[in-house]
């Protein structure tokens, strides 16, 4: 297969600019016509074509200035088309082009470009999907006033694109137009075109400045109920926006359109936001607490990016980060400041932990700005989002809440209305300090997890010395590494809880810089045992080699001041327990552990939210970052016996945190979040223990929402097998008609470890309302399976690779961009034992062998062999 890798170090500036831009666009689901207008500029003194992209679209007619260009032949010097681009012979600087051209939008199951969801069109533009609807310059750096007007017939009563609505009408043939003109000039990928019949829910909203500005949020018929959580959470977004960093909205009318069929979680569209209806509808009925959370979350991400994105958008796609990873910081600290500032950041460090660890140990691995894609799609990952967004984090630590914000303002007076670098963004905010951040620039330029040693020493008249030292692995894509700058959250505790200082004075504020491979600094115990608690609040995005003993850990979670520490400890006290039963199954656990959790837990009962997550044991996805040569079986029967032990012996003292929570009824209120977590935390360990199987059944029966409904049939999962099924035919009656909701019960059964799962999948994709035209239902069904059913998908007769392998083969050429991302399990089997990988490559070979398979998955697929 041949293929082109694109680098960063070959930016060019665009020949030409498109100024502005005309589409006229005729609905019709096979031969839709787009008429393109365009004023396009010479830039600079040459004499090149204009080459503009184009998808595999036909030319119906193209015009120069009027004049007519057919295509080129042996006597005629016209435009050369090919299946991606159009080579137009110009020698003007200033022209405007005409071009005619037809695309099939129910054929386009790929979801990029135009696209029938449900009964509705819609667009997906990001990164490059214009190029599936017209001929353009579709590059982030070509920026352009869009008018355009969209006719269609009755069936679609609205028809919506970019900006304001300046004309509408009746056409002859019974079809109707609607004209919409967005002022600010924007990068193809920002542009959006729905049309469909909706539900609208309205609302306004008035700035900071005093300018009104007209909300609308489009969802399906009969769904209008569902949206009114995700309306209010958008004006809470504009409002925080506006006081945290000043930031106003631009358009005296924001729109929300939520659709069933999307690839990825939803789309920041100048004023005309598209949405998976998965992060738009929530009511207490269909979705969790954590659906409301990730709704709440979602609409800020994309409502923050009218200015971290469209305003100040990206040069190039390698520059990607500068929009996400800062955007992501900003939607973290709206939902820290919305709902709990511990939880979050406990979520967010899970994410880094369980899935940007592991794509920085596969063959995927890349620097949060990649060098080389073969694929853009393929970056959308959680090292550009989430790795991304730590090091914004970290800028924000080391400027602090006002010299971030002098940064960001200094970011805007720079760059509005330009398309940028992650080294603008850099050199803004170096502005707003005296630190010197060119090591720390380091961040955008090396990938890896980097690993923090930690040493004790004990010197003469009771000083202690501790060595920090920094040390990151080689990845696939770079075997030389430097040391990085870190900001390192430090609390040195005494047995009895006191906080010990340094002689040096390094530690200031209870953080040290570590900038070289190892730092030294003494500490005076005077006979105490000191217990360092390092990264705390996951300072760095890194991981911590600190060998302390469990009586120090039990120390960190009694003392530590920071709740994140004291969490993390209690995760590195299970993570040693499980190490135990790995190495001889038959151990049992040290009393004075349990002991330990007892009194904690004993400690901690009121507070909740605390308690909740420090009663998770880590995940096994977590537990294989930790490990190498993972055996799957052992690990998981390791940390299944831990499970056990866990609930046999904190039986009493679960039961009380289980009574002591009041059920009220259902509210979306963080105290009342934070007990129906801590409850269904406690009720999947109690459900261990058969003589408790009936607090899940009872919960399932009484339920008035859906956390507590999921959370009980995610506790049956533990229970007898008649049980678990029982309840899971009863909720798939209540939610027959509800895809979202059916979504859920997908994933539960997908991700039972059980002998016969490949009956059962087989079963769920036979199922009315599943289709694999909808990447929320393969998601739900064939990712859950291959993410997060790790005995199944890990056996070691191979049947979970090849499952997930023929699945994808024919996946593959309907959605190529979803099948590149369920491949991912696939391709990290770097962590796994000799005969999971010789199993996991046998069916990466399977599928690098496939002719015609897509370039997504081609190059995950490749790397990982090479
Ligand atoms: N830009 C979107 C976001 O992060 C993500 C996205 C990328 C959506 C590509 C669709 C396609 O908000
Ligand atoms: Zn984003």
């Amino acid at each position: 297969m041949s293929v082109q890798i694109k680098r960063r170090a070959d930016y060019k500036p665009p020949a030409f600019l498109i100024t502005t831009v005309d589409l006229h666009v005729t609905l019709h689901p096979t031969d839709t016509r787009v008429i393109s207008t365009l004023k396009v500029t010479r830039q600079g003194s040459h004499n090149q074509p204009l080459v503009l992209d184009g998808d595999n679209l036909p030319v119906h007619k193209l015009l120069i200035d009027n004049a007519p260009l057919a295509a080129k032949s042996d006597d005629n010097d016209g435009y050369i088309l090919t299946d991606s681009s159009l080579s137009i012979p110009v020698d003007k600087n200033e022209f405007t082009l005409y071009i005619e051209t037809s695309i099939a939008p129910d054929n386009n199951k790929a979801l990029e470009g135009l696209y029938l969801s449900g009964g509705a069109y819609c667009t997906q533009c990001e990164a490059e999907g214009f190029r599936r609807i017209t001929f353009f310059l579709d590059r982030p750096d070509v920026l352009s006033v869009y008018t355009v007007t969209v006719v269609g017939d009755e069936k679609y009563p609205m028809l919506l694109s970019n900006g304001n609505p300046v004309d509408k009408g009746q056409l002859s043939d019974g079809k109707h137009f609607v004209k919409w003109h967005d002022p600010h000039p924007k990068p193809c990928y920002l542009f959006a075109l729905v049309a469909g019949d909706f539900d609208l829910l309205t609302d306004s909203y008035t700035t900071m400045s005093g300018k009104e500005v007209a909300l609308e949020l489009y969802v399906d018929k009969g769904k209008k109920h569902q949206g009114t959580f995700a309306l209010e959470s958008l004006k809470r977004a504009m409002k925080w926006d506006e006081d945290v960093f000043g930031l106003e909205y631009d358009l005296d009318i924001y729109m929300i359109v939520a659709v069933d069929f999307f690839n990825m979680g939803a789309m920041e569209n100048k004023g005309l936001n598209v949405f998976n209806s998965k992060f738009v509808l929530a009511d207490q009925d269909t979705a969790t607490d954590d659906d409301f959370f990730n709704v709440e979350a979602v609409i800020a991400h994309e409502y923050f990016h009218n200015w971290t994105g469209n305003r100040v958008t990206c040069r190039d796609w390698f520059q990607l980060s500068l929009k996400e990873g800062l955007t992501v910081f900003r939607d973290q600290q709206f939902s820290a400041d919305m709902t709990s500032e511990l939880s979050n950041r406990i979520k967010h460090v899970r994410v880094m932990r369980e899935h940007q660890f592991s794509e920085d140990a596969s063959a995927m691995s890349h620097p949060i700005r990649p060098d080389e894609v073969i694929e853009m799609n393929n970056f959308y990952t959680v090292t550009v989002y989430d790795k991304g967004a730590e090091v914004i984090r970290m800028f924000h630590t080391l400027l602090g809440v006002d010299g971030f914000r002098q940064g960001m303002d200094e970011y805007f007076r720079r760059h509005d209305g330009q398309a940028v670098t992650c080294d603008d963004f850099v050199s803004a905010m170096q502005s707003a300090t005296s630190l010197d951040l060119s090591q720390f620039s380091l961040w955008y330029s090396q990938s890896g997890t980097p690993v923090i040693s930690v040493e004790q020493q004990e010197l003469e008249n009771g000083k202690v010395q501790f060595t920090l030292s920094q040390r990151t692995p080689k990845t696939s894509d770079q075997h030389d590494k430097q040391p990085l700058y870190m900001p390192i959250n430090i609390e040195i505790i005494g047995q009895g809880g006191e906080l010990y200082s340094d002689n040096e004075g390094v530690i200031n504020d209870g953080m040290v810089i570590l900038d070289k491979e190892s730092m030294s600094f003494t500490v005076d115990a005077s006979g105490n045992v000191l217990t360092p608690a390092v990264l705390g609040n996951f300072s760095a995005p890194a991981k911590v080699d600190n060998p302390l003993s469990t009586e120090s850990l039990l120390t960190i979670f009694k003392h530590g001041k920071d709740a994140f520490n004291r969490w993390d400890a209690m995760q590195s006290i299970y993570d040693r327990c499980i190490r135990e039963l790995e190495q001889s199954p038959e151990a049992s656990i040290d009393e004075n552990i349990w002991v330990g959790i007892r009194s904690a837990i004993s400690r901690e009962i009121d507070n909740v939210e605390l308690l909740g997550e420090c009663l998770v044991i880590p995940s096994f996805e977590t537990l294989c970052q930790l490990r190498t040569s993972v055996d799957v079986a052992e690990l998981s029967k390791a940390r299944t016996e831990f499970c056990h032990q866990f609930a046999q012996q904190l039986e009493a003292a679960l039961l009380d945190v289980f009574n002591s929570i009041e059920s009220k009824p259902y509210s979306y209120e963080q105290s009342a979040v934070n007990q129906r977590r801590c409850k269904n935390v406690v009720l999947a360990h109690l459900a261990l223990l058969p003589q408790y199987e009936h607090l899940v059944t009872e919960q399932f029966e009484a339920s008035d929402n859906m956390t507590d409904t999921l959370g009980a049939l995610r506790s049956a999962q533990f229970c007898r097998k008649e049980v678990f099924d029982s309840l899971m035919a009863k909720f798939e009656q209540r939610y027959n008609k509800d895809p979202l909701v059916l979504d859920k019960w997908f994933a539960l059964h997908a991700t039972q470890p059980t002998k016969d799962i490949f009956a059962t999948i087989t079963m769920l994709c036979e199922h009315p309302q599943f289709t694999m035209s909808n990447p929320n239902r393969v998601r739900s069904v064939i990712g859950s399976f291959a993410f997060y059913n790790s005995e199944m998908f890990h056996a070691l007769d191979g049947s979970g690779y090849k499952f997930v392998a023929d699945y994808l083969l024919k996946l593959d050429k309907l959605n190529p961009q979803v099948a590149a991302r369920i491949v991912t399990p696939l391709t990290q089997w770097q962590g796994f034992a000799s005969q999971h990988q010789r199993l996991m490559k046998e069916q990466l070979g399977r599928l690098l062998n496939h002719k015609g398979l897509s370039k997504d998955v081609f190059e995950k697929v490749s790397k990982s062999l090479a």
